[in-house]
């Protein structure tokens, strides 16, 4: 179960609105590396994990993952309200979102393809989940790269650069647990047998 903690792991202050920021960020709430798809990946890989510390590990990360997820929102939320009609003309980029989905937000990519499961993948096999995993975390860390480029606000960006800083934490973790199921694993055999599946063949080694 989740216990609600009615704060922000970072907090989100931003003074100016900035609609066509907004929809560029939307991308790492519902865009196919963004924050939901990273909360969904890990908290259902986990259950497949066939070591404690995997399953420990996801929880942990996607739990987090959750919380950037309401970060996200936060930043999106902050700089598209009390826009005035003149605002949101001024972006194209932002007038398409508004037709939709007026200043709520809404899982989707920068480029307007809504979040989709189909960018997020839970194998139940351990070597090919974790791999994945590290990649997401880059591929995070990457768009939070390209917004950077983008955004001359000192209030988002600080945000930002906290929420890269984790995504690289994340990879460090990952790789450092896929080290850690590799030994546990007969080092020949690595890729031939699924430990959370394959009980017989590790019985006979
Ligand atoms: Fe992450």
């Amino acid at each position: 179960m989740f216990i609600y903690e009615k704060k922000l792991q970072f907090p989100v202050k931003i003074a100016t609105p900035n609609p066509k920021l907004a929809a560029f960020i939307i991308s790492q709430y519902g865009g196919p590396d963004g924050e939901l798809g990273a909360s969904m990946r890990y908290l259902s890989q986990r259950y497949a994990m066939p070591y404690a510390e995997a399953k420990g590990l996801l929880t942990d990360i996607g739990t987090e993952e959750l919380g950037h997820l309401e970060m996200v929102a936060a930043i999106v939320h902050q700089l598209t309200r009390n826009l005035t009609d003149e605002q949101v003309k001024a972006d194209p980029a932002f007038a398409s979102y508004f037709v939709d989905h007026t200043a709520g937000v809404y899982p989707t990519a920068a480029s307007g393809f809504p979040w989709t499961a189909a960018s997020m993948q839970s194998t139940g096999d351990v070597i090919a989940d974790l791999t994945e995993d590290m990649a997401a975390e880059q591929k995070a860390r990457k768009t939070y790269d390209n917004i950077l480029r983008l955004s001359d606000d000192p209030d988002v960006n600080n945000v930002i650069r906290f929420l890269r800083e984790r995504e690289i934490v994340h990879y460090q973790r990952f790789g450092e647990c896929l080290r850690m199921v590799q030994e546990k694993q007969d080092q020949k055999n690595v890729y031939l047998y699924n430990p959370a599946f394959d009980k017989n063949r590790m019985a006979k080694g």
